[in-house]
């Protein structure tokens, strides 16, 4: 490529001209403190990003209501200051920042909350402060130094709901037609215009479609935006879902990347202010192909700038085939959504441990010269991961893997279906390690260690092999061994375990329209192991390809033409089917046996258990463990 790629063109919002097309969307990332104070967690998190070659950002803020960790606040002007060092230092390395409007009380529709969180029930006199609460929080934000607000309009918060012909129940100007309920969004942008003047930039977020059975499609979307646009409204940033399909508002791996392009395309046709598009861009070049296509202006880009901060600043590299390794975002929701939301901690990533310590994690090159020699058994996500932190602060290190590629089990998860884009987080240890020096010494299994400071063991779990009496004519694999060897050529199968293995085996059946009955004791349902979206789309497989789920239940035996389960109650029932089948025992792994820790401790080197190898758990733990485990690791008066 010749040319600058197009998305590293300067573009305008209103008057404000981005440097680039790379927009960082709104994200509750948790980093506030409680009382909705900006806090060094934030600021670090943006400026590196903006450091990383982002155009701007779009940060969230509540301009009313009772402050939480979720958001930093601007609910009233005492909290006007606080935003000044972020907004300065950001500015200062480059990018815009636009304050999304972002409502205190979280969305209606998810069974959580309560319906007092519906706008519906407001006077229309209460309505009416309402928006003007939106608009004197834009104001708040331009006194703070924000470059421009956006209207968070999408995925149910409330002016999603009053934006809704399907939801919206209000009698009033502001319920009924579609006119009337973009009336609220009309006159907030009309009256922020009024309070911030016309050059300061409003922007709406709003969901192309609702993905709710009635819901909205793009078409009445479209007659909203232009409402908008009338209004004076300087941007649309178009994404999707509402919180009854959040698959659809932050989509699982097996969604395309950029998959709402066409809705920007259907939007610039017909609008005059730019449109932002937003949907799981990913790899730098959906991006540019979506702005050289006429699909978007701008680009939002959220968990991809949660995995890599460098996200933007890799492109002008990349673009010229240069060497730069970058994190690629695999669409899991495991640390971002699933944990954040379950744990009600700080957004995570799986892939990226420093997410969330920016202001305080920094790897440094302590054990540069010191000739410190380590030996990495095992390449996994764990071992490559230690490999990484270690080579970095400057040890010798060398990995030895048994077999011939890189990645241990994680590779096997990016068979299951939808889940190719998990080689992602391998393929960045593969090109990042050597370029720090790192020897990787493939086919070799190791029994006892080589000379050395350290010995990483990272050599996985065990697979557990229940006590379960099964008939010798029923064929049983190991789930790892059953996904390696891909054949499904009986007509049935049994899995036991219900943790994310088990169903992931299951999809795999499922794919081949094959039927399972997956029989386990793990209390969380489904979606609480899989996540939202995942789950989303894994359950419509299981429903279409008959896949039976037995929860809540312990397998006693299995027989020639069925299996004996017993439920918490006690209760115990057969399971049968017609034909054979086979069972695959998905029930977890245990850590490495002391034994054969003992065989790599005879020559007193010094030994570190890391990922499975220590403790049972899935991806993320295994990196983020060894991460914590070796980013301060002291080393003896030699190292
Ligand atoms: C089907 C499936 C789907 C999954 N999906 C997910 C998911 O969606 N998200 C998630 O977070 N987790 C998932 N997991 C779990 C995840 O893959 C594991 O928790 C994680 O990969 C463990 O990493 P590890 O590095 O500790 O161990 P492993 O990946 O087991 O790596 C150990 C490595 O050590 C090598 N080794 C062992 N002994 C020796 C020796 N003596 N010498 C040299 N090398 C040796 C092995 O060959 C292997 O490569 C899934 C697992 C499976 C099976
Ligand atoms: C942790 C997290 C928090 C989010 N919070 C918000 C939010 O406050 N406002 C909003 O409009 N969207 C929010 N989103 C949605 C993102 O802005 C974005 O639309 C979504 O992640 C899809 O983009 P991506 O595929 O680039 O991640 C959030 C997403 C994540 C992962
Ligand atoms: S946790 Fe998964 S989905 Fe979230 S940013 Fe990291 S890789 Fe992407």
């Amino acid at each position: 490529m010749n040319a600058a790629p197009s998305i590293l063109t300067p573009a305008k919002i209103g008057p404000v001209e981005i440097r680039n097309r790379i927009v960082t969307s709104s994200m509750c990332l948790y980093f506030s403190g409680k009382n909705g104070e900006v806090t060094d967690k934030m600021t670090a998190f943006f400026v590196n990003r903006a450091k990383g070659g982002m155009g701007a950002f779009i940060i969230p803020a509540n301009p009313h209501g009772e402050n939480k960790r979720a958001r930093g606040s601007l609910a009233d002007d005492s909290r006007i200051a606080q935003w000044k060092p972020l907004l300065d230092a950001v500015h200062g390395a480059g990018a815009k920042v636009f304050c999304q409007i972002h409502p205190s009380s979280t969305q209606f529709g998810r069974k959580e909350f309560k319906s007092e969180t519906s706008p519906f029930e407001l006077t229309s006199t209460e309505l009416q402060s309402l928006i003007e609460s939106y608009a004197i929080g834009a104001l708040r934000a331009k006194k703070a130094g924000f470059d421009g607000v956006e209207i968070h309009g999408a995925h149910g918060h409330e002016v999603a709901l009053l934006l809704s012909e399907l939801l919206n129940t209000r009698t009033d100007l502001y319920g009924g037609t579609l006119e009337n309920c973009a009336r609220s969004v009309t006159e907030m942008v009309i009256r922020m215009k009024e309070l911030c003047g016309a050059d300061f930039p409003v922007i709406l977020r709003v969901s192309g479609e609702e993905r709710i059975p009635g819901g909205r499609k793009l078409p009445e979307s479209l007659k909203i935006c232009q409402l908008v646009q009338k209004a004076g409204a300087d941007a649309i940033h178009v994404s999707s879902g509402m919180p009854q399909s959040e698959e659809w508002e932050c989509p699982p791996s097996e969604v395309e990347q950029g998959h709402l392009a066409w809705m920007g395309k259907a939007l610039k046709e017909k609008l005059k202010i730019p449109v932002i598009v937003v949907g799981r861009v990913v790899n730098w070049e959906v991006g540019e192909r979506m702005v050289d296509h006429g699909e978007a202006d701008f680009i939002a880009v959220a968990r991809a700038s949660l995995a890599e901060a460098r996200w933007a600043d890799s492109i002008s590299h990349l673009a010229k085939g240069e060497f730069y390794p970058v994190r690629k975002c695999i669409g899991c929701n495991q640390g971002c959504r699933t944990r954040r939301e379950q744990n009600k901690s700080m957004a995570a990533c799986l892939q990226n441990p420093v997410l969330g310590q920016e202001e305080l994690l920094h790897i440094t090159e302590d054990l540069k010269g010191k000739n410190v020699r380590v030996a990495v058994i095992g390449g996994g996500v764990a071992g490559l991961e230690a490999a990484n932190v270690l080579s970095k602060r400057g040890a010798r290190v060398t990995v030895f893997e048994r077999e011939n590629r890189l990645g241990g089990t994680f590779y096997w998860a990016s068979k299951a279906p939808g889940k190719a884009s998990y080689t992602n987080v391998i393929e960045y240890y593969e090109k990042l390690l050597p370029s720090q020096g790192v020897t990787i010494v493939l086919n070799r299994a190791l029994d006892a260690v080589p000379e050395g400071d350290l010995v990483v063991l990272a050599t996985g779990g065990d697979p557990i092999v229940p006590p379960i009496p099964i008939d010798e004519s029923v064929k049983v694999w190991n789930a790892l061994d059953f996904i390696k060897r891909n054949v499904f050529d009986a007509g049935r199968y049994v899995i036991v375990g219900d943790g994310i293995v088990g169903y992931e085996v299951a999809d795999a059946v499922a794919e081949r329209g094959k039927e399972a009955v997956v029989v386990g004791n793990d209390p969380r349902d489904p979606v609480a192991t899989l996540g939202v979206a995942r789950w989303h789309f894994m359950e419509k497989r299981f429903a279409e390809s008959g896949v039976t789920l037995v929860r809540r239940s312990t397998v006693k035996s299995i027989d020639a033409k069925g299996l004996t389960v017993r439920d918490e109650e006690g209760v115990e029932t057969r399971v049968e089917g017609k034909g054979p089948f086979e069972c695959v025992l998905a029930c977890g792994y245990k850590p490495a046996s002391p034994e054969f820790i003992e065989k790599f401790q005879r020559n007193g080197v010094r030994t570190l258990l890391v990922g499975n190898a220590e403790k049972s758990g899935d991806a993320m733990d295994a990196i983020h463990g060894a991460f914590d485990k070796t980013i301060s690791l002291a080393f003896g008066a030699r190292g």
